[in-house]
């Protein structure tokens, strides 16, 4: 796989915001060390979301999450510019060098509020590894990396879902289950788009689900 070379390539956000990250921050354990900056191997880069990742099997590698669907390339580089114009949004991605090809990512979104004095929250989502990948601390990397963006871009906190599985995964990197604080509830809506009318209550984030992948 590669990328065709397009005129410009953007990133989703400022590739310098990832250099300054100290993971000595973090609880989580990585042996041997690395970090955003230093991942361990010189063929592995960890960078925002560009552009050319639409080619670098990007959407591929989001389907072992979740269902992706038929996703073209003027969709994907759409949605790509609201996300950098809004600047909320902190799609963050590795890749293998030698095979120009995206093999793990998580996403940090930023939540305005008035609460807190104006402040802002942080969301983890959409974290994954390729499967050929795991478990070589890149999931741990990954994840880390945008936990410790969203302090360094002034979150008061950072919150995510999970499966139950993988709640032995998050608390290692130092997320917390807070007693009487711990549920995630959801309205799935059948279409997507507003006005549709219908919509199906369901049950989630209890490790239900029929397959390994999230609903989301
Ligand atoms: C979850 C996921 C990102 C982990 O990636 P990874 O690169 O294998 O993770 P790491 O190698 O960094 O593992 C870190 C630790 O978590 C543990 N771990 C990893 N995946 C786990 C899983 N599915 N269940 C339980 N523990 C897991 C590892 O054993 C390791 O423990 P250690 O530090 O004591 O050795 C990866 O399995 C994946 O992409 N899964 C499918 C998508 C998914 O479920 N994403 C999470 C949505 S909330």
């Amino acid at each position: 796989m590669g990328a065709p070379l397009l005129e410009q390539e953007l990133s989703l956000y400022d590739p310098a915001l990832l250099l300054s990250l100290d993971f000595f921050r973090s609880p989580a354990k990585f042996n041997p060390r690395i970090s955003a900056a230093v991942p361990g191997e010189p063929w592995l880069k960890v960078r925002p979301l560009q552009t050319g990742d639409f080619h670098r099997g990007f959407l591929q590698i989001l389907s072992q999450l979740t269902k992706v669907g038929d996703v073209s390339l003027t969709q994907f580089l759409n949605r790509f510019a609201q996300m950098r114009a809004s600047g909320d949004y902190y799609v963050t991605v590795i890749v293998d060098t030698r095979l120009d090809k995206i093999i793990g990512s998580a996403t940090l979104v930023l939540e305005r509020k008035f609460i807190h004095g104006c402040g802002t929250r942080g969301r983890l989502e959409d974290v994954v590894v390729d499967d050929t990948y795991r478990g070589k601390q890149l999931g741990k990397l990954i994840v880390v990396t945008v936990t410790l963006l969203a302090d360094q871009l002034g979150c008061y906190k950072m919150s995510l879902d999970c499966k139950d599985k993988l709640i032995p995964f998050y608390t290692s990197i130092g997320y917390v289950l807070e007693p009487g604080n711990a549920n995630t509830m959801n309205i799935r809506y059948e279409a997507g788009v507003g006005g549709a009318g219908v919509v199906s209550n369901r049950t989630a984030g209890h490790g239900n689900q029929p397959d390994d992948t999230e609903p989301s």
